[in-house]
């Protein structure tokens, strides 16, 4: 297990199109997301892809826990995805604001779909089949289109509603995706 470095725009790692995981329950899987939690939470992060530490595999990680420093933030279940497929379950959007661990001190408005449905597999190969809403539904959007070498400002709408964390919310502690 080790905190991992993670890429940050910019790195040509990061615009990949990840490769699907065929084997589950091997050591190399089990030691690369422990390195993912790891720096995951070494970061203070919400969520990881593994592309953001180099690792071209379709494997994301993300967890919020009720934190009374970010007491608006919904807890989300520490969760590890293999292989996901998202589907939206309507057209409807909503824009918050996003950070990401490879672009620290950055924070744009961006608009994802607010109800989805996800499925996947865990480290095991089990399957994970969610429906999800709000928050929770934007960190899996936000961690999956790191798989498809895609990063938040693509999304961005707006681009006056991009810019520096500490310059667009002074004083304010907030969390990477
Ligand atoms: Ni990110």
């Amino acid at each position: 297990m080790a905190i991992k470095p993670v890429l940050r725009m910019g790195d040509a790692r990061l615009l990949r199109h990840a490769e699907n995981v065929s084997a589950f329950d091997t050591p190399e899987l089990h030691a690369l997301l422990s390195d993912m939690r790891e720096t995951m939470q070494a970061l203070s992060g919400v969520g990881l892809a593994a592309p953001q530490i180099g690792v071209n595999l379709r494997v994301v990680v993300f967890e919020v826990q009720h934190n009374p420093r970010y007491p608006d933030a919904e807890a989300v279940p520490g969760t590890v995805l293999i292989n996901p497929v998202i589907t939206p379950l309507n057209e409807a959007l909503e824009e918050d604001w996003e950070g990401c661990l490879s672009l620290p001190g950055l924070r744009g408005l961006v608009p994802r779909y607010l109800h989805v449905r996800y499925r996947g597999q865990d480290e095991r190969g089990a399957l994970i089949d969610r429906t999800v809403s709000g928050f929770h539904a934007r960190v899996v959007q936000h961690e999956c289109d790191h798989l498809d070498g895609i990063l938040y400002p693509v999304r961005i709408q707006d681009m006056t509603q991009f810019g520096y964390t500490e310059e667009l919310f002074p004083g304010q502690e907030m969390r990477d995706e």
